[in-house]
Parts: structure tokens; sequence; C-alpha cells
């Protein structure tokens, strides 16, 4: 199936401009951390496989969350962008690809709080937006722990945060991504900024919406800065409460963070429903309400991600609530994903033991549809 568009009817096949990139179609793979490097977070051949599997001709995936600094780490074995050696080992992903006609962005991540001291520099506590602890696990060297308390970034340390994500943004284009996409959901660094269940500062990037989303919004100009606004996409998470996140009026933070990322011409936005939590749905048959209420604040194209399906994927579309939907499970377990979509062929069911961490297990040996 290499190198040929994928033929499906639907809005899902409709092709669509996505700022610097024309797709075929419009079924994106979501970001997922699987954890599989085994030495200094560096890509190696089983991910190279592992992507190569799921790329299409004009589709898109989003690679993992990947780490922009040595402080940024709160999944150990999730890979890395902030060396040499790692920016060798994502140029072998996206060549191969890229040799399947496929586009790549990376998703660039700071686990912020999310962390534990096994993984910070010299044993140091994990940094966030305040020190608020919680009792979310991460995975360190030595298994799932709960997160260690965390401490709040000075505000005379935010330039170098800033900073870190510039430098992954130009080591993403040297390893041959298409774009970048912000972390911007799902409780870690730029969520604790934004939601003030866990943004507790007293200075100019905490307290009224338009502070909490100012760090936001510095990330995303230096994104901009090295790629330009039609190959950088953002992922938020409105009303998310994954890595116990709160906010008092998250209707009104989300609405600001997208009108004020329309300055930036970006690619996308792409918003998790919050019917689910993480990786586990909660609301069954909730409509995308989120996406459906950014959609007329953001200017550029909405990705919706979180519990769908193929008919509900295609009413989102249809419906204008999105332009594109991200799968996450499914593309866990099905390499085929959009041929299986395109041809009405029946899924692989997803084994939740195999996603965080091991070998090729539950990662690159999911069956084609043809070798079943
Ligand atoms: C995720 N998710 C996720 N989200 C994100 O922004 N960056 C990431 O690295 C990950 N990692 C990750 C790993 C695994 C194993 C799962 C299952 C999920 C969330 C993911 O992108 C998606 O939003 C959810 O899985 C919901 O979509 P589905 O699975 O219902 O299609």
């Amino acid at each position: 199936m290499s190198n040929t568009t994928i033929k499906g009817s639907g809005p899902l096949f409709n092709p669509l401009q996505l700022g610097a990139i024309s797709l075929d179609h419009r079924i994106v793979m979501a970001p997922l951390t699987r954890m599989r490097t085994v030495k200094d977070f560096i890509p190696n051949d089983l991910m190279v496989e592992y992507y190569s599997q799921r790329a299409t001709k004009g589709g898109l995936q989003i690679a993992e969350a990947t780490v922009v600094s040595e402080t940024g780490h709160g999944y150990y074995g999730a890979p890395g962008i902030y060396t040499t050696e790692h920016v060798a080992g994502w140029k072998k992903v996206t060549g191969a690809v890229h040799a399947k006609g496929g586009y790549i962005f990376l998703q660039l991540f700071h686990a912020g709080r999310a962390s534990h001291t096994e993984m910070q520099p010299g044993g140091a506590h994990p940094i966030g937006a305040s020190a608020v602890p919680h009792n979310n696990v991460v995975y360190t060297p030595t298994g799932w722990k709960p997160a260690s308390p965390n401490r709040a970034l000075e505000i005379s340390e935010i330039a170098g945060v800033i900073q870190d994500f510039y430098r992954a943004s130009e080591l993403a284009k040297q390893a041959g991504f298409d774009g970048v996409e912000l972390h911007g959901a799902n409780g870690y660094l730029i969520d604790q900024f934004l939601q003030d269940g866990t943004n507790k500062r007293t200075d100019s990037y905490g307290g009224s919406v338009e502070n909490r989303v100012r760090f936001l919004l510095e990330v995303v100009n230096a994104m901009v800065s090295v790629w330009g606004g039609d190959r950088v996409g953002v992922r938020l998470s409105p009303s998310g409460s994954f890595g116990e996140m709160s906010d008092s009026d998250p209707e009104r933070l989300f609405a600001h963070a997208a009108e004020q990322l329309n300055a930036f011409h970006l690619a996308y936005l792409h918003i998790v429903e919050p019917r689910v939590n993480g990786s586990t749905v909660e609301v069954e048959g909730l409509h995308p309400i989120a996406s459906q209420q950014l959609r007329k604040i953001f200017h550029n194209r909405i990705i919706s991600a979180g519990g769908f399906e193929i008919e509900t994927a295609n009413e989102a579309i249809e419906n204008g609530d999105a332009d594109l939907v991200a799968f996450g499970r499914h593309f866990i377990a099905n390499p085929d994903l959009v041929k299986r979509y395109a041809e009405g062929l029946p899924l692989n069911a997803y084994d939740r033991s195999s996603f965080y961490g091991g070998d090729e297990h539950g990662y690159t040996d999911y069956p084609f549809y043809e070798q079943q």
C-alpha cells in the first residue's frame, strides 16, 4: 500500500489544506506516548517501524509527546528532542514516513509538575507553574510512582524554558519533521499555567485569564519564529481534569486562549474533548462540545480528538464541528486504520496492558487486515 492514495467515501476522505501541507484525508494519528526508547531517550528502529506501519500517503501523524529539555521528563522511556542523537533517531522516523508519502509533526512536551525527582537533573524537585501537590502517577526508572512535590518556576527562569521550546523546534526541523505541535493539554506544564487550579502565581503569569495564557502564547511565538505559523499546531484540553486539573471558568479561559492564538495564523488547533479523561472515555455519546465552542472563535483548522468512531468522526466534519479527527487507541491497535476505515473493515481490539513501555509486543505486532 506504499505511496498510493487510500480512497474512501465520506467527509473523512475529502482532501484538505492544513496550513502548509496538502492532505488526502482527514484521519490523523493522535500523539501517543508509548515509552519504547531504551537508551538516552533516543528514537530507535522499533519506533521507525511503528510510525512507518501507520503512515499513509497524504495522511498526518502527530508523533508522541517528546521532551524538550532535561527537566521536562515525566514518563521514563518517552523520547527527547534536545540532543544531536535525538535528532539522528527522529530523522530515521521522518524518513520512513516520508517514503510512504505521509506527513509527520512532532509534539513538543514538558511534563512540569507531573514528574519525579528520579527523573530530574541532580534529583531536584520538578518545576511547575505553582507548587500545587497532586497524586497522579508518573513513570520513573523504577516504575510507576506518585509525582514528587514540585516547586514553582521563578519568573527569572521562564525565558529559559521558552528557549528550550525554541531550540527543540529548531532540532525538530533538523530532524525532518513537517511541523510541530505544542502539547498544551492534559495537565502538563503549559496547561498548569493555563488553569487556575494549578496556577496560583501572583506575578504577570498568574491571576487574570490574560496572565495565565501569557506563557502559552510566548511558547507558541517561539515555535512560530522557527517554523512559521502554517507549520505549527497547538493541542488544548478544555475542561480536561486529567492530571488533577481544574479551572474556575474554563469556558472563558479557553475562549480567550483560542482567540489570542488567531494572531499566529496556525495550521490548526487540536482539541481534546472533555468526554475523555486522558485515555478513558468518561461520557459516552456526548457531542464534541469543546470543538463546537472553539470553532466559533478560532479561525483556522480544528482537529478534534477523544472517543471517536468512524461514524461520529464523519458526523463531526459534516456538522462543521471539526475539519479533521485524530484517533488514538484505534491507531495503536490498527496499523492500517485508514485502509480499514476506507473499506469498512472490522478493527483489531487494543490491549491496554501494552500501551506504555515494553517491546514490540502490543506495539508493532498488531496484524494488518490481510494478515488475519
Ligand atoms: C495518549 N494521549 C496523549 N495525548 C497527547 O497529547 N500526547 C501524548 O503523548 C499522549 N499519549 C497517549 C498515550 C496513550 C497510550 C493513550 C491511549 C493516549 C491521548 C490521545 O492523544 C487521545 O487524545 C486519547 O487517546 C483519546 O483519543 P481516542 O483514543 O479515544 O481516539
